[in-house]
């Protein structure tokens, strides 16, 4: 084991904010995750994916350890279905292109979403109508408590919207090892009800898109809306898209007609956190070296030397403005340590 002493995490979350591991390992496969964890005599430790759903407010007191666990495989096939799988540390975006390559469908439209293949079913991670759950088969982590492995079914994960088992009773509980998901060989399922991705497709001339095209629709898509960390660190959307009883939509419509919303169900509908923290002054804004996002004001960027107080409080700010103008109460969907 070779565990490190006062590590900065500054290049390994997408905010880029220069917070310290007191203890600090790598993992390249789940045998020496469950060694390391066994060994470890102190605290339970925390583990680091692709840190792309992170705001680190100060130093880690524990060890951390990186999922560095990699590889790709097809595990089965059937007449029109395929089961692969990745390690927890495999780059999402490798591991999607990688599938297309392959000729498997399901994940097009999650493109471009930075992170590992093990964080991926902690937040369930969405995109463009299309949710990791749909595809989600199994996975595999090992209990920090004990370094025994368990396997999690889809039923076991209890996923919601950016939300999983992992986020709630199990939270840093246990270390994702291997996931696997289920695609589609043939008859690909293609999604282009969100509009954008229609339009990308038709600005194209693409009427029959493959998964390919899809693909490269979101990329394009992303790329023109959302900042790329390794340029201006940030942790894609920072707050939930809050949900709101029709009765409390009917309500706002009265003072903001044009308010954006869309159905959950018939009792429930999702508003864009993005137009209610534009509308409340702040896209664009910069405190220091945190800021609003410009083109997204969802997006909460560093723009050099913030710290994750200095994100936080921003946060915090925004959150604030957003409940006395509209009296939602914004919920963070970035993991703060
Ligand atoms: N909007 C504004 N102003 C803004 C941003 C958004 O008015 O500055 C309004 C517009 O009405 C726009 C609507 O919000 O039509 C939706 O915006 P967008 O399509 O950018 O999507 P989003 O709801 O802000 C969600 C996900 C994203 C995902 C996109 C596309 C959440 C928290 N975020 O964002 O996920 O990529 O939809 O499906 O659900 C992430 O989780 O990190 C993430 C980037």
């Amino acid at each position: 084991m070779d565990i490190r002493e006062n590590v900065s995490l500054k290049t390994y979350n997408t905010f880029g904010v220069d917070a310290r591991a007191r203890y600090f390992v790598e993992v390249h496969s789940t045998e020496e995750l469950q060694e390391v964890v066994r060994q470890w005599p102190g605290e339970r430790p925390f583990i680091l994916g692709g840190g792309s759903n992170l705001l680190l407010t100060g130093e880690i007191n524990r060890l951390v350890i990186r999922n560095c666990i990699t590889g790709m495989a097809i595990t089965g096939k059937s007449d029109d279905k395929a089961w692969v799988s990745a390690g927890g540390g495999e780059n999402w975006h490798r591991f999607v292109l990688w599938c297309l390559e392959q000729g498997l469908g399901g994940i097009e439209n999650l493109s471009l979403i930075p992170g590992t293949a093990g964080a991926a079913p902690i937040q369930n991670i969405g995109a463009y109508g299309r949710e990791l759950k749909e595809v989600f088969h199994r996975l595999e982590a090992v209990e920090l408590s004990t370094g025994a492995l368990h396997s999690f079914g889809r039923e076991a994960c209890r996923f919601g919207y950016r939300d999983s088992i992992f986020k709630r009773e199990l939270k840093g509980l246990y270390g994702i090892t291997r996931v696997t998901l289920e695609l589609s060989t043939a008859n690909h399922q293609i999604d282009t009800s969100y509009g954008a991705i229609r339009q990308t497709l038709e600005e194209q001339g693409i009427s029959a898109p493959t998964i390919q095209d899809v693909s490269r629709a979101v990329i394009a898509i992303r790329s023109a809306k959302l900042p790329d960390p390794s340029v201006l660190g940030n942790s894609g959307s920072f707050f939930k898209n809050p949900e709101v009883s029709t009765s409390q939509l009917q309500r706002l419509k009265t003072q903001h007609p044009e308010i954006p919303h869309y159905p959950v169900n018939a009792h429930v509908a999702k508003i864009p956190a993005g137009w209610l923290i534009e509308q409340a002054g702040w896209k664009g804004q910069r405190v220091g070296d945190a800021g609003c996002y410009e083109k997204q004001a969802l997006v909460l960027v560093n723009y050099g030397r913030a710290s994750g107080r200095d994100i936080y409080e921003l946060a915090e700010r925004i959150q604030q403005s957003v409940e006395e103008k509209f009296g939602i109460r914004l919920e963070m969907e970035v993991n703060v340590i």
